[in-house]
C-alpha cells in the first residue's frame, strides 16, 4: 500500500510569525501517521523557524522550488544544499506558477529533479494542462510529455512524488471531478510503469487544485490517488487539517 501524502504550499504567504504559528497548529494537531505523510512548503523566508516547529513531530518540510546548481553567483536563487541544511525533506519542482510565470521550462525542471534527488532530497514533480489543452483533448499528451522531459534520465523513480494540477482548477475553486482526476493519474502511472517498470506500484501521485475538506473525502477513494497538494485550504489550520482527517478517515 502506498503511503498517503497531504502536502500544504503556502505559495506567497504567511510572515516567519504567522508561517510558525500556523506549523505549530498543524503538527500540534496531527497524530497516528504511519499510513502517512504531512509536508508543509512555506515560503523561503520560513523555512528554518518552522524546520525547528516541526522537530520531533511527524509533519516533514517541503520548499516551493530551488536552483540546480549547489552554488555560485546565481543573485536570488537558494540550492539544494541551502534547503536540506533549512531542514527540508522535499522540494516542489515544475509547479504551473513557476512554469507560467518564471518561465520554469521542462529543461529546468529536468535538471532541477536530477540535482534535488543528488543532494538527498525528494522531489514533488507538479504536472498539468490548461483549460485550452483540456478542451482540445489534449491532456495526456501534455501530461505525458511533462512527465517524460521531467523525469528524461533519471534512473530510479522510488524518491520522486508527481502531483498531479490541472492548471484550471488551481485557485479557482473548480476542482476536477474525481473521475476525471483518476482517468490522469492511471494514465501517468501507467507512463511510469513504461519508463521504470513494476515500481509504478509504488510511486505516489497526487492530486492538486482546490482541494478542500469537503472534495478531499471522494477524490482520496479513487485508487491511483495518493494525497493532495493543496494551496488555498492549507492556509488555515482546521481546513488543512479537516483535509488530513478526511483522508485519514478513508484510508
Ligand atoms: P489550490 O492550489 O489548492 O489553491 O488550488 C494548489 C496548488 O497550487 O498547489
Amino acid at each position: 500500500m502506498r503511503k498517503w501524502m497531504v502536502a500544504g504550499n503556502w505559495k506567497m504567504h504567511t510572515t516567519i510569525p504567522e508561517a510558525v504559528a500556523l506549523a505549530g497548529q498543524v503538527s500540534a494537531g496531527v497524530k497516528g501517521l504511519s499510513a502517512g505523510e504531512v509536508v508543509l512548503a512555506p515560503p523561503f523566508t520560513a523555512l528554518a523557524a518552522v524546520s525547528d516547529v516541526i522537530k520531533g513531530t511527524p509533519v516533514s518540510l517541503a520548499s516551493q522550488n530551488m536552483f540546480y546548481e549547489e552554488k555560485g553567483a546565481y543573485t536570488g536563487e537558494i540550492s539544494p544544499l541551502m534547503l536540506k541544511d533549512a531542514g527540508c525533506t522535499y522540494v516542489i519542482i515544475g509547479h504551473s506558477e513557476r512554469r507560467k510565470y518564471f518561465h520554469d521550462l521542462d529543461e529546468n525542471i529536468n535538471l532541477k529533479i536530477k540535482k534535488c534527488l543528488a543532494a538527498g532530497l525528494k522531489p514533488i514533480l507538479c504536472v498539468g494542462e490548461t483549460l485550452e489543452e483540456r478542451e482540445q483533448g489534449i491532456t495526456e499528451f501534455v501530461v505525458g510529455l511533462q512527465v517524460k522531459k521531467a523525469l528524461y534520465g533519471i534512473n530510479a523513480i522510488d524518491d520522486v512524488v508527481i502531483a498531479y494540477e490541472p492548471v484550471w482548477a488551481i485557485g479557482t475553486g473548480k476542482n476536477a471531478l474525481p473521475i476525471e482526476a483518476e482517468e490522469v493519474h492511471r494514465f501517468v502511472r501507467h507512463l511510469v510503469g513504461d519508463m521504470y517498470g513494476e515500481v509504478c506500484a509504488r510511486t505516489r501521485i497526487l492530486y492538486g487544485g482546490s482541494v478542500t475538506q469537503d472534495n478531499i473525502g471522494d477524490l482520496i477513494g479513487m485508487e491511483d490517488i495518493d494525497g493532495a497538494l493543496v494551496g488555498g485550504a492549507s492556509l488555515k489550520s482546521e481546513g488543512f487539517l479537516g483535509i488530513i482527517n478526511k483522508v485519514l478517515e478513508k484510508r
